[in-house]
């Protein structure tokens, strides 16, 4: 298979770099506008082919687009990709909103071409193992979510805070309680410097009412914090991403109210403070684990693991954070989650006519 990347700024190389690592992957073509970055690219990675127009990029015979420009570009540039007929992968977020990504996902659906959208940390061992464990039922019912992404954070000139770091953990919490369904958002943020909140707290509420998501993302903090924290009826679970071993950390404890005749007056709270272990959790780059999956979901023909619905689904939350924002921290609630069918192919539809015609001919 043969892949683009248009964009090799801050991100881009490190596709660049897994692209070529993949056995699967015969040429890269990387694309920018910048000089600059493409000689970058050529010191780098001397093997792969560069270009400085898109247009140009589109008319090679690459079979797959993988897109790295800021956020407001994603949507025109994969736009072009499936229209050429080929297959596209969008780094997060998805699209700046979410008619945007509607429109990407029923495209690729006329055309029976594949959407991946890069939400990294789904490919992470860590999150992978910590999916075992809330699946196992080890944790019980989680009950609450919290995230901090914290850190003196690059400033972005074309979207939020919410929009840069909060994608990350939207698509670990929905790949994570992928039973618990957000129906409403309340977020506040703060704008110190520009335009753009550089402070956030987004709060999700869910249709089973007795759970709970919060995220703090800032790019103005003193130190760098990323960290989870999955509280279950049965046990807890710490997921660290700074710690180089030991990540995730369950801790076998809880609280428990006891019954008592006194119950109703006073409530007796007992607290279970038990052992604590830490999973061993693979290491393997998760950005190569994605380029695996996206490949392997062309050659066979079906949705990747991060495909347009899952981009839809985080982006939907952000247009929600930023309304409530707007709106001084006000409820925001979010529609149905929407299934997106693609359009049936007009020969797989014709072909069905046919097959029923001559059935009924032969009657
Ligand atoms: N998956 C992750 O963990 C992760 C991490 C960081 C960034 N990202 C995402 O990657 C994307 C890029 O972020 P970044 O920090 O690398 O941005 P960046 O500004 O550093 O790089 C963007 C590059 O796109 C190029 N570009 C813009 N318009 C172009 C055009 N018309 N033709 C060719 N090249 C063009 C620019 O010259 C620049 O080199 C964003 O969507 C961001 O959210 C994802």
């Amino acid at each position: 298979m043969k892949v683009g990347i248009v964009g090799l700024g801050y991100w881009g190389p490190n596709l660049v770099r897994n692209f070529q690592a993949d056995n699967e992957i015969e040429k890269v073509i990387g694309c920018d506008k910048e000089p600059e970055r493409l000689n970058y690219i050529k010191l780098r990675f001397p093997n792969v082919e560069l270009m400085d127009s898109f247009d140009n990029l589109l008319l090679s015979d690459v079979d797959a687009v993988a897109i790295a420009t800021p956020v407001n570009t994603h949507y025109k540039f994969a736009k072009r990709v499936l229209e050429a007929g080929k297959h596209v992968w969008v780094e997060k977020p998805f699209t700046s909103n979410s008619a945007q990504a509607r429109d990407l996902i029923e495209l690729a659906g006329k055309k029976d071409l594949k959407v991946f959208v890069d939400h990294t940390f789904l490919y992470a061992g860590a999150v992978k193992k910590i999916k075992e464990i809330v699946e196992s039922g080890e944790l019980g019912d989680i009950i609450y979510f919290d995230s901090v992404r914290i850190n003196l954070g690059l400033f972005q000139h074309d979207v939020n805070v919410i929009w840069d770091l909060v994608p990350h953990d939207l698509a670990i919490m929905n790949y994570v309680l992928k039973d618990k369904t957000p129906v409403a958002v309340t977020a506040n943020g703060i704008a110190n410097y520009y335009d753009q909140e550089n402070i956030a707290h987004i709060s999700i509420h869910f249709k089973s009412e007795d759970c709970f998501a919060h995220f703090h993302v800032n790019w103005t903090s003193p130190v760098k914090i990323r960290r989870m924290i999955l509280v279950g009826t049965k046990k807890m679970l710490v997921y660290d991403d700074m710690e180089n071993s030991e990540k995730i950390k369950v801790y076998d404890c809880g609280i428990e109210m006891l019954s008592s005749k006194e119950k109703i007056r006073k409530a007796l709270v007992q607290y279970r403070i038990g052992d604590m272990y830490s999973p061993k959790v693979i290491q393997t780059e998760a950005l190569a684990l994605g380029v695996k999956e996206f490949v392997s979901a062309i050659k066979e023909g079906r949705q990747p693991l991060t495909n347009g619905h899952d981009g839809l689904e985080v982006v939907r939350i952000l247009e929600a954070s930023d309304k409530s924002i707007k709106n001084r921290g006000c409820l925001i609630e979010l529609e149905e989650k929407e299934i997106i069918k693609p359009a049936v192919k007009t020969f797989e539809r014709e072909d069905f006519i046919k097959k029923i015609r001559i059935m009924s001919n032969g009657l």
